[in-house]
């Protein structure tokens, strides 16, 4: 992919491997704000428009392909979002390397890679493993919100997946206040897809059990 200016990753994009584990929010932004997480952030548009959106808040990005990794950097740079950056990193890895038990208010995944064919479903992030990653990293009463077009993802993982996770209850999914008329979200896929006229399905749940991932008590 190229565009007509060189991509900057600096300050916005953070070298993984220079990284504490675990992270240490308040040291990284230099505030107590709360901390949401976007999954697979792509080009950048929805971690943008929340972070100018909500300067209460901080955003970081992790996305695992270097072009819209280096590009959603630039663009949060450009944009001057001092509460938001980038990771290159796979999320799930992430999770559990980087991200400390319960400080994460709010977790973000928007149009997840499908991988439509059945020899690659594994490779699905929705999966009971990934959850119990993100009741790890979720404060209590911290949110999941999932969008996807993909009705075979939709039907097999995303809904029944988060619908059975141990310590989730199923809410009502909140639209971004970026959203445009008639977005659920408002990313690149989103509007991509929308002008295919494909379908969307949306859902959101919440954490309800703080206790679930915590160490088993000793045997007496
Ligand atoms: C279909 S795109 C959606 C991008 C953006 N959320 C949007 O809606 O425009 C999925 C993105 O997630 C990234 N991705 C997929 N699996 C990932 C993982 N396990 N960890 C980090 N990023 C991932 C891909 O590189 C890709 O940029």
């Amino acid at each position: 992919m190229q565009t007509n200016h060189p991509l900057q990753v600096e300050p916005n994009g953070l070298d993984v491997e220079t990284l504490p584990r675990p992270i240490d929010w308040r040291e990284l932004f230099g505030n107590d704000h709360p901390v949401e997480l976007e999954i697979g952030s792509g080009k950048g548009t929805f971690i943008t428009e929340q972070a100018k959106a909500r300067p209460e808040v901080n955003f970081l990005g992790i996305e695992w392909a270097n072009w819209f990794w280096r590009y959603a950097s630039d663009r949060l740079r450009r944009n001057g979002c001092t509460n938001a950056r980038t990771v290159r990193a796979e999320a799930s890895f992430f999770l559990s390397e980087f991200v400390p038990p319960e400080s994460i208010s709010v977790l973000h995944v928007y149009f997840p890679d499908p991988w439509p064919k059945a020899r690659h479903h594994k490779r699905r992030l929705i999966q009971p493993p990934f959850m119990q990653l993100a009741h790890r990293v979720l404060v209590p009463h911290g949110r999941i919100q999932v969008v996807t077009d993909h009705q075979g993802y939709w039907e097999e993982n995303i809904e029944p997946v988060i619908r059975s996770a141990a310590g989730f209850e199923v809410v009502d999914y909140t639209r971004p206040g970026s959203a445009g008329a008639g977005e659920f979200v408002g990313t690149n896929f989103e509007r991509k897809y929308a002008r295919e006229n494909r379908p969307f399905y949306a859902i959101a749940a919440v954490k309800t059990d703080a206790a679930l991932h915590t160490a088993e008590a000793p045997s007496s």
